[in-house]
Protein backbone atom coordinates (compact mmCIF):
# COMPACT_ATOMS: atom_id res chain seq x y z
CA UNK A 1 0.00 0.00 0.00
CA UNK A 2 1.46 3.42 -1.14
CA UNK A 3 1.81 6.30 1.60
CA UNK A 4 -1.06 8.55 1.08
CA UNK A 5 -0.37 12.28 1.01
CA UNK A 6 -1.63 13.07 4.46
CA UNK A 7 1.31 10.23 5.94
CA UNK A 8 3.83 12.42 4.33
CA UNK A 9 3.11 15.51 6.37
CA UNK A 10 1.54 17.60 3.78
CA UNK A 11 -2.08 19.21 4.00
CA UNK A 12 -4.47 16.25 3.37
CA UNK A 13 -5.57 16.12 -0.19
CA UNK A 14 -9.30 15.63 -2.21
CA UNK A 15 -9.14 15.13 -5.94
CA UNK A 16 -12.35 16.23 -7.26
CA UNK A 17 -13.53 15.32 -10.86
CA UNK A 18 -15.43 17.27 -12.73
CA UNK A 19 -17.95 14.84 -15.11
CA UNK A 20 -21.43 16.47 -14.57
CA UNK A 21 -21.87 17.91 -18.31
CA UNK A 22 -23.28 17.13 -21.39
CA UNK A 23 -20.75 17.23 -23.78
CA UNK A 24 -22.74 18.44 -26.19
CA UNK A 25 -20.06 19.42 -29.07
CA UNK A 26 -19.57 15.69 -29.44
CA UNK A 27 -23.14 14.99 -30.50
CA UNK A 28 -22.60 11.53 -28.94
CA UNK A 29 -25.47 9.60 -27.39
CA UNK A 30 -22.19 8.43 -25.19
CA UNK A 31 -21.72 10.35 -22.30
CA UNK A 32 -18.00 12.60 -23.59
CA UNK A 33 -16.39 11.00 -20.84
CA UNK A 34 -16.90 7.59 -21.61
CA UNK A 35 -15.45 8.05 -24.69
CA UNK A 36 -12.29 5.93 -25.67
CA UNK A 37 -8.69 6.69 -26.24
CA UNK A 38 -5.61 4.45 -26.08
CA UNK A 39 -8.27 1.62 -24.81
CA UNK A 40 -9.35 3.40 -21.48
CA UNK A 41 -12.79 5.87 -21.25
CA UNK A 42 -11.34 9.82 -20.83
CA UNK A 43 -12.58 9.45 -17.61
CA UNK A 44 -10.50 6.21 -16.70
CA UNK A 45 -7.50 8.23 -17.83
CA UNK A 46 -8.05 10.84 -15.30
CA UNK A 47 -9.16 9.15 -11.87
CA UNK A 48 -5.82 7.12 -13.22
CA UNK A 49 -3.46 9.86 -12.27
CA UNK A 50 -5.95 10.85 -9.68
CA UNK A 51 -4.87 7.36 -7.86
CA UNK A 52 -1.29 7.59 -8.52
CA UNK A 53 -1.35 10.94 -6.14
CA UNK A 54 -2.63 9.25 -3.47
CA UNK A 55 -4.61 11.66 -2.33
CA UNK A 56 -7.31 11.08 0.92
CA UNK A 57 -10.20 11.13 -1.14
CA UNK A 58 -11.43 11.03 -4.30
CA UNK A 59 -14.76 12.67 -5.69
CA UNK A 60 -16.05 12.43 -9.32
CA UNK A 61 -19.29 15.11 -9.96
CA UNK A 62 -22.06 13.13 -11.99
CA UNK A 63 -25.68 14.98 -13.55
CA UNK A 64 -25.65 13.92 -17.41
CA UNK A 65 -26.17 10.45 -17.87
CA UNK A 66 -25.62 9.97 -14.21
CA UNK A 67 -26.13 5.71 -13.82
CA UNK A 68 -23.93 4.86 -16.75
CA UNK A 69 -20.97 6.94 -16.11
CA UNK A 70 -21.50 6.03 -12.16
CA UNK A 71 -20.84 2.42 -13.20
CA UNK A 72 -18.23 3.43 -15.40
CA UNK A 73 -16.61 5.13 -12.11
CA UNK A 74 -17.45 2.36 -9.50
CA UNK A 75 -15.74 -0.18 -12.58
CA UNK A 76 -12.22 2.02 -12.46
CA UNK A 77 -12.31 2.21 -8.50
CA UNK A 78 -14.65 1.28 -6.70
CA UNK A 79 -13.42 3.51 -3.65
CA UNK A 80 -14.68 6.78 -5.74
CA UNK A 81 -17.22 8.68 -4.57
CA UNK A 82 -19.63 10.14 -6.45
CA UNK A 83 -21.82 13.04 -6.01
CA UNK A 84 -24.91 14.65 -7.82
CA UNK A 85 -24.41 18.29 -9.50
CA UNK A 86 -27.99 19.48 -9.08
CA UNK A 87 -30.13 21.45 -11.92
CA UNK A 88 -27.56 24.47 -11.74
CA UNK A 89 -25.61 24.03 -14.41
CA UNK A 90 -21.75 25.23 -14.43
CA UNK A 91 -17.92 23.83 -13.46
CA UNK A 92 -18.25 26.72 -9.90
CA UNK A 93 -21.10 24.56 -9.19
CA UNK A 94 -20.04 21.16 -9.72
CA UNK A 95 -17.32 21.95 -7.34
CA UNK A 96 -19.34 23.59 -4.74
CA UNK A 97 -21.23 20.44 -4.76
CA UNK A 98 -18.31 18.58 -4.27
CA UNK A 99 -16.79 20.61 -1.42
CA UNK A 100 -20.09 20.00 0.39
CA UNK A 101 -19.79 17.05 0.08
CA UNK A 102 -16.45 17.16 1.95
CA UNK A 103 -18.25 18.72 5.02
CA UNK A 104 -15.38 20.76 6.65
CA UNK A 105 -12.45 19.14 4.92
CA UNK A 106 -9.59 21.61 5.02
CA UNK A 107 -7.02 20.85 3.01
CA UNK A 108 -5.67 21.22 -0.38
CA UNK A 109 -8.53 20.50 -3.19
CA UNK A 110 -7.05 19.29 -6.72
CA UNK A 111 -9.67 19.93 -9.34
CA UNK A 112 -9.63 17.91 -12.83
CA UNK A 113 -11.57 18.04 -15.76
CA UNK A 114 -13.06 14.50 -16.81
CA UNK A 115 -12.25 15.47 -20.24
CA UNK A 116 -8.86 16.36 -19.84
CA UNK A 117 -7.13 12.87 -20.16
CA UNK A 118 -3.30 13.59 -20.96
CA UNK A 119 -2.43 14.71 -17.64
CA UNK A 120 -0.23 13.00 -16.29
CA UNK A 121 1.18 12.89 -12.60
CA UNK A 122 4.58 14.59 -13.02
CA UNK A 123 2.65 17.57 -13.75
CA UNK A 124 0.28 17.04 -11.13
CA UNK A 125 3.22 16.31 -8.84
CA UNK A 126 4.69 19.99 -9.92
CA UNK A 127 1.22 22.07 -9.68
CA UNK A 128 1.28 20.88 -5.79
CA UNK A 129 4.75 21.50 -5.08
CA UNK A 130 3.75 25.35 -6.45
CA UNK A 131 0.83 25.33 -4.73
CA UNK A 132 2.14 24.37 -1.46
CA UNK A 133 5.82 26.99 -1.88
CA UNK A 134 3.66 29.79 -3.02
CA UNK A 135 1.13 29.42 0.20
CA UNK A 136 -1.28 30.22 -2.19
CA UNK A 137 -4.77 30.37 -2.20
CA UNK A 138 -5.38 28.75 -5.62
CA UNK A 139 -3.24 27.64 -8.21
CA UNK A 140 -3.45 27.02 -11.90
CA UNK A 141 -2.20 25.11 -14.51
CA UNK A 142 -1.91 27.16 -17.54
CA UNK A 143 -0.47 26.04 -21.38
CA UNK A 144 1.15 28.15 -23.64
CA UNK A 145 -1.12 27.08 -27.33
CA UNK A 146 -0.83 27.52 -30.82
CA UNK A 147 -4.92 28.00 -31.17
CA UNK A 148 -6.64 28.96 -27.55
CA UNK A 149 -10.00 28.48 -29.09
CA UNK A 150 -12.53 27.30 -27.08
CA UNK A 151 -10.53 27.34 -23.70
CA UNK A 152 -10.78 29.73 -20.95
CA UNK A 153 -7.46 32.57 -21.20
CA UNK A 154 -5.56 33.59 -18.80
CA UNK A 155 -5.18 37.30 -17.97
CA UNK A 156 -2.22 38.34 -16.34
CA UNK A 157 -1.38 41.65 -14.53
CA UNK A 158 1.15 43.84 -15.08
CA UNK A 159 3.48 42.03 -12.32
CA UNK A 160 2.50 38.84 -14.69
CA UNK A 161 0.98 37.43 -11.62
CA UNK A 162 -2.99 35.52 -12.49
CA UNK A 163 -5.52 38.39 -12.77
CA UNK A 164 -8.60 36.25 -13.57
CA UNK A 165 -9.69 33.87 -16.24
CA UNK A 166 -11.93 34.98 -18.76
CA UNK A 167 -13.94 32.42 -21.05
CA UNK A 168 -13.80 32.39 -24.71
CA UNK A 169 -17.35 33.59 -25.45
CA UNK A 170 -17.08 36.43 -22.61
CA UNK A 171 -13.23 37.64 -23.47
CA UNK A 172 -12.80 41.06 -25.92
CA UNK A 173 -10.72 40.79 -29.15
CA UNK A 174 -7.88 41.38 -27.17
CA UNK A 175 -8.59 38.75 -24.39
CA UNK A 176 -9.03 36.45 -26.90
CA UNK A 177 -6.16 36.73 -28.75
CA UNK A 178 -4.10 35.69 -25.38
CA UNK A 179 -2.47 32.04 -26.62
CA UNK A 180 -1.81 31.14 -22.33
CA UNK A 181 -5.06 28.83 -21.61
CA UNK A 182 -6.37 27.28 -18.34
CA UNK A 183 -6.41 23.83 -18.13
CA UNK A 184 -9.23 23.40 -16.34
CA UNK A 185 -7.15 22.26 -13.83
CA UNK A 186 -6.28 23.41 -10.31
CA UNK A 187 -5.65 23.38 -6.69
CA UNK A 188 -6.94 25.22 -3.95
CA UNK A 189 -7.05 25.64 -0.01
CA UNK A 190 -10.72 24.19 1.01
CA UNK A 191 -11.17 27.21 3.20
CA UNK A 192 -10.82 30.06 0.66
CA UNK A 193 -12.22 28.01 -1.99
CA UNK A 194 -15.62 27.55 -0.26
CA UNK A 195 -16.20 31.28 0.71
CA UNK A 196 -15.76 32.63 -2.92
CA UNK A 197 -17.97 29.99 -4.76
CA UNK A 198 -20.77 31.41 -2.69
CA UNK A 199 -20.03 34.91 -4.26
CA UNK A 200 -19.69 33.40 -8.22
CA UNK A 201 -22.50 34.61 -10.28
CA UNK A 202 -24.21 34.00 -13.70
CA UNK A 203 -23.64 37.31 -15.33
CA UNK A 204 -21.41 35.55 -18.42
CA UNK A 205 -22.45 34.71 -21.97
CA UNK A 206 -23.77 31.00 -20.60
CA UNK A 207 -25.52 32.06 -17.98
CA UNK A 208 -23.59 29.52 -15.48
CA UNK A 209 -21.51 29.40 -12.46
CA UNK A 210 -18.06 29.31 -13.86
CA UNK A 211 -15.46 27.84 -11.59
CA UNK A 212 -12.68 30.32 -13.19
CA UNK A 213 -14.69 33.29 -11.87
CA UNK A 214 -13.26 32.15 -8.57
CA UNK A 215 -9.85 33.37 -9.34
CA UNK A 216 -10.66 36.96 -10.18
CA UNK A 217 -12.61 36.69 -7.04
CA UNK A 218 -9.21 35.39 -5.08
CA UNK A 219 -7.41 38.42 -6.22
CA UNK A 220 -9.85 40.98 -5.26
CA UNK A 221 -9.61 39.47 -1.72
CA UNK A 222 -6.05 39.77 -2.25
CA UNK A 223 -5.13 36.10 -1.95
CA UNK A 224 -2.45 34.50 -3.60
CA UNK A 225 -3.23 33.18 -7.17
CA UNK A 226 -0.27 31.18 -8.68
CA UNK A 227 0.48 29.80 -11.83
CA UNK A 228 2.36 26.55 -13.17
CA UNK A 229 2.74 26.50 -17.28
CA UNK A 230 2.73 22.59 -17.94
CA UNK A 231 6.07 22.35 -20.04
CA UNK A 232 4.41 19.91 -22.38
CA UNK A 233 1.16 21.95 -23.88
CA UNK A 234 -0.75 18.26 -25.07
CA UNK A 235 -0.60 17.20 -21.21
CA UNK A 236 -3.21 20.14 -21.09
CA UNK A 237 -5.22 19.29 -23.90
CA UNK A 238 -9.43 19.23 -23.72
CA UNK A 239 -11.29 17.28 -25.56
CA UNK A 240 -14.88 18.99 -26.45
CA UNK A 241 -15.30 17.52 -29.50
CA UNK A 242 -14.25 14.65 -31.84
CA UNK A 243 -11.55 16.17 -33.52
CA UNK A 244 -9.85 16.85 -30.29
CA UNK A 245 -10.70 13.05 -28.93
CA UNK A 246 -8.74 12.18 -32.28
CA UNK A 247 -5.92 14.47 -31.38
CA UNK A 248 -5.95 12.93 -27.63
CA UNK A 249 -6.08 9.48 -28.87
CA UNK A 250 -2.85 10.44 -31.36
CA UNK A 251 -1.17 11.80 -28.77
CA UNK A 252 -1.47 9.45 -25.87
CA UNK A 253 -0.64 6.82 -28.31
CA UNK A 254 2.77 8.52 -29.22
CA UNK A 255 3.39 8.80 -25.48
CA UNK A 256 2.83 4.77 -25.23
CA UNK A 257 4.71 4.15 -28.43
CA UNK A 258 7.52 5.49 -27.08
CA UNK A 259 7.65 4.06 -24.15
CA UNK A 260 7.60 0.58 -24.99
CA UNK A 261 10.29 2.37 -27.71
CA UNK A 262 12.44 2.92 -24.74
CA UNK A 263 11.77 -0.62 -23.29
CA UNK A 264 12.99 -2.37 -25.63
CA UNK A 265 10.19 -2.46 -27.90
CA UNK A 266 11.57 -2.00 -32.05
CA UNK A 267 8.51 -0.17 -33.52
CA UNK A 268 9.03 0.54 -37.14
CA UNK A 269 6.20 3.16 -37.34
CA UNK A 270 5.00 4.51 -34.83
CA UNK A 271 2.48 6.89 -36.77
CA UNK A 272 0.64 3.70 -37.86
CA UNK A 273 1.12 1.40 -34.52
CA UNK A 274 -1.51 1.96 -32.35
CA UNK A 275 -0.74 0.58 -28.48
CA UNK A 276 -3.52 0.96 -26.25
CA UNK A 277 -2.44 1.82 -22.52
CA UNK A 278 -3.34 -1.68 -20.97
CA UNK A 279 -1.17 -3.68 -23.39
CA UNK A 280 2.33 -5.12 -22.42
CA UNK A 281 5.25 -5.77 -24.38
CA UNK A 282 8.28 -7.01 -23.64
CA UNK A 283 11.85 -6.06 -25.14
CA UNK A 284 13.12 -7.29 -28.51
CA UNK A 285 9.27 -7.41 -29.65
CA UNK A 286 9.12 -6.10 -32.74
CA UNK A 287 6.24 -3.97 -34.31
CA UNK A 288 5.33 -3.33 -38.17
CA UNK A 289 3.54 -1.18 -39.60
CA UNK A 290 0.19 -0.44 -39.24
CA UNK A 291 -0.54 -2.76 -36.19
CA UNK A 292 -3.19 -2.27 -33.71
CA UNK A 293 -2.42 -3.77 -30.18
CA UNK A 294 -5.44 -3.63 -27.89
CA UNK A 295 -6.65 -4.30 -24.65
CA UNK A 296 -5.23 -6.51 -22.23
CA UNK A 297 -2.84 -8.12 -25.20
CA UNK A 298 0.61 -9.13 -24.02
CA UNK A 299 3.44 -10.01 -26.30
CA UNK A 300 6.84 -12.17 -25.39
CA UNK A 301 9.95 -11.27 -26.43
CA UNK A 302 11.23 -12.09 -29.97
CA UNK A 303 7.80 -12.01 -31.34
CA UNK A 304 7.17 -10.23 -34.51
CA UNK A 305 3.47 -8.40 -34.96
CA UNK A 306 2.71 -6.97 -38.11
CA UNK A 307 2.25 -5.16 -40.32
CA UNK A 308 -1.56 -4.71 -41.08
CA UNK A 309 -2.04 -6.82 -37.52
CA UNK A 310 -5.00 -6.55 -34.83
CA UNK A 311 -5.03 -7.84 -31.75
CA UNK A 312 -7.55 -7.57 -29.14
CA UNK A 313 -7.40 -8.89 -25.77
CA UNK A 314 -4.01 -11.60 -27.24
CA UNK A 315 -1.26 -13.40 -25.33
CA UNK A 316 1.81 -14.00 -27.89
CA UNK A 317 4.35 -16.48 -26.92
CA UNK A 318 7.79 -15.73 -27.34
CA UNK A 319 9.41 -15.80 -30.76
CA UNK A 320 6.12 -16.32 -32.38
CA UNK A 321 5.15 -13.86 -35.68
CA UNK A 322 1.88 -12.89 -36.71
CA UNK A 323 1.73 -11.31 -39.49
CA UNK A 324 -1.72 -9.71 -41.88
CA UNK A 325 -3.40 -10.95 -39.31
CA UNK A 326 -6.76 -10.17 -36.91
CA UNK A 327 -6.51 -11.98 -33.27
CA UNK A 328 -9.44 -11.54 -30.53
CA UNK A 329 -9.35 -13.63 -27.23
CA UNK A 330 -6.40 -15.78 -28.57
CA UNK A 331 -3.00 -17.51 -27.03
CA UNK A 332 -0.59 -17.94 -30.12
CA UNK A 333 2.26 -20.05 -28.55
CA UNK A 334 6.02 -20.07 -28.46
CA UNK A 335 7.66 -19.95 -31.60
CA UNK A 336 4.05 -20.34 -33.52
CA UNK A 337 3.29 -18.40 -36.95
CA UNK A 338 -0.04 -17.09 -37.83
CA UNK A 339 -1.45 -15.53 -41.12
CA UNK A 340 -0.83 -14.13 -43.91
CA UNK A 341 -4.65 -13.37 -43.91
CA UNK A 342 -5.98 -14.83 -41.52
CA UNK A 343 -8.85 -14.62 -38.67
CA UNK A 344 -8.04 -15.88 -35.27
CA UNK A 345 -11.74 -15.79 -32.99
CA UNK A 346 -12.03 -15.91 -29.12
CA UNK A 347 -10.92 -18.75 -27.43
CA UNK A 348 -8.05 -20.17 -30.24
CA UNK A 349 -5.46 -21.75 -28.58
CA UNK A 350 -1.93 -22.00 -30.72
CA UNK A 351 0.13 -24.03 -28.91
CA UNK A 352 3.79 -23.83 -29.42
CA UNK A 353 5.77 -24.11 -32.99
CA UNK A 354 1.61 -24.25 -34.23
CA UNK A 355 0.76 -22.75 -37.50
CA UNK A 356 -2.53 -20.98 -38.58
CA UNK A 357 -1.46 -20.06 -42.46
CA UNK A 358 -3.25 -18.22 -44.61
CA UNK A 359 -6.95 -17.53 -45.37
CA UNK A 360 -8.03 -19.61 -41.94
CA UNK A 361 -10.47 -18.61 -39.54
CA UNK A 362 -10.07 -20.35 -36.32
CA UNK A 363 -13.12 -20.65 -32.91
CA UNK A 364 -13.19 -21.58 -29.33
CA UNK A 365 -10.23 -24.59 -30.91
CA UNK A 366 -7.04 -25.38 -29.28
CA UNK A 367 -4.27 -26.93 -31.87
CA UNK A 368 -2.04 -28.69 -30.36
CA UNK A 369 2.05 -28.69 -30.50
CA UNK A 370 3.89 -28.04 -33.61
CA UNK A 371 0.15 -28.71 -35.55
CA UNK A 372 -0.86 -26.82 -38.56
CA UNK A 373 -3.32 -25.65 -40.31
CA UNK A 374 -1.62 -24.20 -43.31
CA UNK A 375 -4.22 -22.83 -45.56
CA UNK A 376 -7.82 -22.11 -46.50
CA UNK A 377 -9.99 -23.64 -43.98
CA UNK A 378 -12.25 -22.57 -41.17
CA UNK A 379 -11.67 -24.66 -38.05
CA UNK A 380 -14.41 -23.88 -35.32
CA UNK A 381 -14.99 -25.64 -31.89
CA UNK A 382 -11.86 -28.09 -32.37
CA UNK A 383 -9.76 -29.76 -29.89
CA UNK A 384 -6.76 -30.92 -32.67
CA UNK A 385 -3.73 -32.70 -30.90
CA UNK A 386 0.14 -32.57 -31.64
CA UNK A 387 1.84 -33.04 -34.95
CA UNK A 388 -1.40 -33.00 -36.78
CA UNK A 389 -1.31 -31.30 -40.46
CA UNK A 390 -4.90 -30.00 -41.60
CA UNK A 391 -4.77 -30.29 -45.69
CA UNK A 392 -5.46 -27.17 -47.49
CA UNK A 393 -9.16 -26.44 -47.56
CA UNK A 394 -10.10 -28.25 -44.05
CA UNK A 395 -13.38 -27.57 -42.67
CA UNK A 396 -15.37 -28.38 -39.40
CA UNK A 397 -18.68 -28.37 -39.94
CA UNK A 398 -19.37 -27.24 -35.99
CA UNK A 399 -22.87 -26.57 -36.94
CA UNK A 400 -26.12 -28.60 -37.50
CA UNK A 401 -28.38 -25.58 -37.70
CA UNK A 402 -29.69 -26.00 -34.39
CA UNK A 403 -26.47 -26.76 -31.98
CA UNK A 404 -22.96 -26.40 -32.41
CA UNK A 405 -20.55 -29.28 -31.97
CA UNK A 406 -16.63 -30.43 -31.50
CA UNK A 407 -14.74 -32.01 -33.44
CA UNK A 408 -12.18 -33.98 -32.07
CA UNK A 409 -8.39 -34.97 -34.28
CA UNK A 410 -5.97 -37.01 -32.20
CA UNK A 411 -1.85 -36.74 -32.40
CA UNK A 412 0.18 -37.04 -35.82
CA UNK A 413 -3.43 -37.06 -37.76
CA UNK A 414 -2.42 -35.93 -41.81
CA UNK A 415 -5.74 -35.09 -42.98
CA UNK A 416 -6.11 -34.69 -47.21
CA UNK A 417 -7.37 -31.33 -49.05
CA UNK A 418 -10.55 -30.47 -49.09
CA UNK A 419 -11.68 -32.06 -46.29
CA UNK A 420 -15.16 -32.00 -44.69
CA UNK A 421 -15.40 -32.84 -40.75
CA UNK A 422 -19.01 -33.23 -39.68
CA UNK A 423 -19.07 -32.74 -35.77
CA UNK A 424 -19.70 -34.04 -33.57
CA UNK A 425 -17.07 -36.52 -34.43
CA UNK A 426 -13.54 -37.87 -33.72
CA UNK A 427 -10.30 -38.88 -35.75
CA UNK A 428 -7.78 -41.12 -33.41
CA UNK A 429 -4.03 -40.65 -33.16
CA UNK A 430 -2.34 -40.91 -36.23
CA UNK A 431 -5.05 -41.39 -38.60
CA UNK A 432 -5.42 -40.50 -42.03
CA UNK A 433 -7.92 -39.03 -44.41
CA UNK A 434 -7.87 -39.13 -48.25
CA UNK A 435 -8.23 -36.24 -50.60
CA UNK A 436 -12.24 -34.61 -50.43
CA UNK A 437 -13.33 -36.57 -47.24
CA UNK A 438 -16.56 -35.96 -45.91
CA UNK A 439 -16.08 -37.47 -42.53
CA UNK A 440 -19.24 -37.88 -41.11
CA UNK A 441 -18.37 -41.05 -38.54
CA UNK A 442 -15.62 -41.78 -36.58
CA UNK A 443 -12.46 -42.15 -38.12
CA UNK A 444 -10.31 -44.87 -35.42
CA UNK A 445 -6.86 -45.11 -34.73
CA UNK A 446 -4.29 -45.66 -37.48
CA UNK A 447 -7.34 -45.37 -40.25
CA UNK A 448 -6.83 -44.60 -43.49
CA UNK A 449 -10.80 -42.71 -43.85
CA UNK A 450 -12.03 -42.59 -47.76
CA UNK A 451 -15.13 -41.20 -48.46
CA UNK A 452 -14.79 -40.24 -52.11
CA UNK A 453 -16.15 -42.86 -54.55
CA UNK A 454 -13.22 -44.78 -56.73
CA UNK A 455 -12.43 -42.42 -60.02
CA UNK A 456 -14.05 -43.19 -63.51
CA UNK A 457 -12.75 -42.03 -66.68
CA UNK A 458 -15.20 -42.51 -69.56
CA UNK A 459 -12.41 -42.52 -73.01
CA UNK A 460 -12.93 -40.76 -75.73
CA UNK A 461 -16.06 -38.51 -74.00
CA UNK A 462 -14.99 -35.32 -75.00
CA UNK A 463 -14.43 -35.90 -78.61
CA UNK A 464 -17.96 -37.06 -78.76
CA UNK A 465 -19.47 -35.12 -77.29
CA UNK A 466 -17.81 -31.70 -77.88
CA UNK A 467 -16.76 -32.19 -81.14
CA UNK A 468 -15.48 -29.05 -82.32
CA UNK A 469 -14.88 -26.71 -79.48
CA UNK A 470 -11.45 -25.73 -78.65
CA UNK A 471 -11.32 -28.73 -75.71
CA UNK A 472 -11.21 -30.97 -79.11
CA UNK A 473 -8.75 -29.16 -80.93
CA UNK A 474 -6.72 -30.04 -77.39
CA UNK A 475 -7.65 -33.39 -77.56
CA UNK A 476 -6.45 -34.15 -80.81
CA UNK A 477 -2.95 -32.54 -80.89
CA UNK A 478 -2.42 -34.58 -77.87
CA UNK A 479 -3.23 -37.69 -79.81
CA UNK A 480 -1.15 -36.97 -82.73
CA UNK A 481 1.98 -36.07 -80.35
CA UNK A 482 1.10 -39.16 -78.59
CA UNK A 483 1.58 -41.15 -82.39
CA UNK A 484 4.95 -39.39 -83.11
CA UNK A 485 6.03 -40.11 -79.70
CA UNK A 486 5.11 -44.00 -80.43
CA UNK A 487 5.98 -43.85 -84.13
CA UNK A 488 9.37 -42.27 -83.04
CA UNK A 489 10.20 -45.78 -80.33
C1 LIG B 1 -13.50 24.76 -19.13
C2 LIG B 1 -13.05 26.06 -18.46
C3 LIG B 1 -12.06 26.76 -19.39
C4 LIG B 1 -10.88 25.83 -19.65
C5 LIG B 1 -11.33 24.49 -20.19
C6 LIG B 1 -10.16 23.52 -20.17
C7 LIG B 1 -14.92 26.90 -17.11
C8 LIG B 1 -16.04 27.87 -17.05
N1 LIG B 1 -14.19 26.92 -18.24
O1 LIG B 1 -14.15 25.10 -20.32
O2 LIG B 1 -11.59 27.96 -18.80
O3 LIG B 1 -9.99 26.42 -20.57
O4 LIG B 1 -12.37 23.92 -19.33
O5 LIG B 1 -10.48 22.31 -20.80
O6 LIG B 1 -14.68 26.19 -16.16
N2 LIG B 1 -18.83 20.13 -15.93
C9 LIG B 1 -19.54 19.77 -14.80
N3 LIG B 1 -20.68 20.46 -14.52
C10 LIG B 1 -21.12 21.50 -15.28
C11 LIG B 1 -20.36 21.86 -16.42
C12 LIG B 1 -19.22 21.17 -16.70
O7 LIG B 1 -19.18 18.84 -14.10
O8 LIG B 1 -22.15 22.05 -14.95
C13 LIG B 1 -17.63 19.36 -16.25
C14 LIG B 1 -17.67 18.78 -17.65
O9 LIG B 1 -18.23 17.48 -17.63
C15 LIG B 1 -16.21 18.77 -18.04
C16 LIG B 1 -15.60 19.91 -17.26
O10 LIG B 1 -16.53 20.21 -16.23
O11 LIG B 1 -15.58 17.56 -17.66
C17 LIG B 1 -15.38 21.14 -18.12
O12 LIG B 1 -16.61 21.52 -18.70
P1 LIG B 1 -16.70 22.01 -20.22
O13 LIG B 1 -18.11 22.36 -20.47
O14 LIG B 1 -16.03 21.07 -21.10
O15 LIG B 1 -15.87 23.36 -20.10
P2 LIG B 1 -15.01 24.09 -21.21
O16 LIG B 1 -15.89 24.87 -22.06
O17 LIG B 1 -14.11 23.13 -21.84
CA1 LIG C 1 -13.90 20.94 -21.85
Amino acid sequence: MAENNATQGARALAVIVLAAGQGTRMKSSLPKVLHRIGGRPLLGHVLDVARDLHPDSVLVVLRHERDRVAEAVTGIAPEIRVVDQDEIPGTGRAVQVALDALGDFDGDVLVLSGDVPLLDADTLDALLSAHRAAAAAATVLTAVVDDPSGYGRVIRAADSSVARIVEQKDATGDEASVTEINAGVYVFRAAPLREHLGLVGTANAQGERYLTDVIGLLRASRLAVAALTAPDAAAALGVNDRVQLAEAARLLNARTVRRWQLAGVTVQDPATTWIDVTATLAPDVTVLPNTHILRATAVSTGAVIGPDTSLVDCEVGEGATVTRSDATLAVIGAGATVGPFSYLRAGTQLAAGGKIGTFVETKNSTIGEGSKVPHLSYVGDTTIGRGVNLGAGAITANYDDLTKHRTHIGDEVHTGSHNVFVAPVRLGDGAKTGAGAVIRKDVPAGALALSVAPQRNIDGWVEKNRAGTAAADAVARARAAEKADDGAQ
